[in-house]
């Protein structure tokens, strides 16, 4: 495969495939294991991701590329393979997770600025010499409207960040996929996230345009244009759809190849309705599709529920979501394939 920037993106965002984010840190897989009542250890980590790797066809026609996390890149399959090869002998681009997560902004109630610049260098090195051709970097960005959340120097050092990592990664010739996530946990409304969302990717592109960082080499993951979760309003996917695009025309240039979305706690279905939704008015300058995490893993957790005899329930669960999302970023997903499965 070609080493360019630019030709690992476009293959990032190839026609109807997304990114399987299967990079949870050690604590984030703990609560997803706790749910379903598995222990987790270095080993039933291993064996899950394992299982969706070796989920062949599913890999093989939908997924393009798999975010890992540090402890998975250097992991090897229970019969000595290295997780890696499984990723690459499916066709999908290995990736990793650099950041070192969100820490409180000093200084500023309620706002995270996302760790992990120093040393970033040395480590992207490393991971590339591992196999990974992209990265993923995500900034958070809360909504809390009576708290003042988030103030204007959380999004601009959360961007700036995310720059300095894009400029990076590009140097070792690595891929960022550049995150800068507005969370749907809070009360806001869709107008609400429209507006934190613009200053944020405003501000987003100012950074990288100012830390010299091709956009045609480097992938969005953003947020949907969406209610918080909390202001009991759920919004139609064409509502999601029309303002996600009206912003994104307004803010992404199109120089950008590949715009990949986060799940960010809707549920499995209305991930990929709105996704759907979002494909179904186009054509648009930038590839639309998928970097889920928890709508593609959801499914195939409790299918398999840490049991062996269970792993082809996981596996038929994930190819079952998986093509649903790949169907949606063509905008050719109907309701009915849902319960045709
Ligand atoms: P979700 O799709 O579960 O939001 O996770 C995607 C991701 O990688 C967040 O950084």
């Amino acid at each position: 495969m070609s080493e360019r920037l630019e030709d690992i993106a476009a293959a990032m965002v190839a026609d109807g495939k997304g990114i399987l984010a299967a990079d949870e840190s050690s604590g984030t897989i703990k609560k997803r294991f706790d749910v379903i009542g598995v222990e987790s250890t270095a080993d039933s980590r291993r064996d899950y991701r394992e299982m969706l790797f070796r989920a062949t066809s599913a890999m093989k026609n939908h997924i393009s590329g798999v975010i890992l996390y540090d402890e998975t890149i250097r992991q090897k399959a229970a019969d000595g393979t290295p997780l890696v090869d499984l990723i690459r002998a499916s066709g999908a681009i290995p990736g990793i997770k650099v950041d070192a997560g969100a820490k409180p902004l000093a200084g500023f109630p309620g706002d995270t600025i996302t760790e992990g610049l120093d040393g970033l260098r040395e480590r992207l090195a490393e991971y590339y010499k591992l196999g990974a051709r992209f990265a993923k970097w995500r900034g958070v960005i809360d909504i809390n409207e009576e708290e003042n959340v988030p103030s204007s120097t959380a999004i601009d050092a959360n961007c700036h960040a995310l720059a300095r990592y894009a400029a990076l990664c590009q140097e070792a010739g690595i891929v960022p996929i550049v995150e800068p996530e507005v969370l749907m946990d809070g009360s806001h409304d869709i107008d609400t996230c429209y507006e934190i969302t613009k200053v944020t990717l405003l501000q987003l592109y100012s950074e990288l345009y100012a830390a010299n960082v091709s956009l045609e080499g480097t992938i969005l993951k953003p947020n949907m244009i969406i209610g918080g979760k909390k202001s009991g309003i759920k919004n139609s996917p064409e509502e999601v759809a029309e303002k996600t695009i009206k912003l994104f025309r307004e803010t992404v240039p199109v120089a950008v190849p590949g715009i990949a979305f986060l799940s960010g706690g809707q549920s499995d279905e209305e991930a990929t309705a709105n996704l759907n939704a979002i494909n179904a008015i186009g054509p648009h300058p930038w590839k639309l599709t998928f970097s889920y995490g928890r709508a593609l893993q959801a499914a195939p957790q409790k299918a398999w529920s840490g049991k062996v005899e269970n792993i082809a329930a996981g596996q038929a669960a994930f190819a079952h979501r998986a093509k649903m999302n790949s169907l949606a970023a063509l905008g050719k997903w109907q309701q009915t394939a849902e319960k045709a499965a």
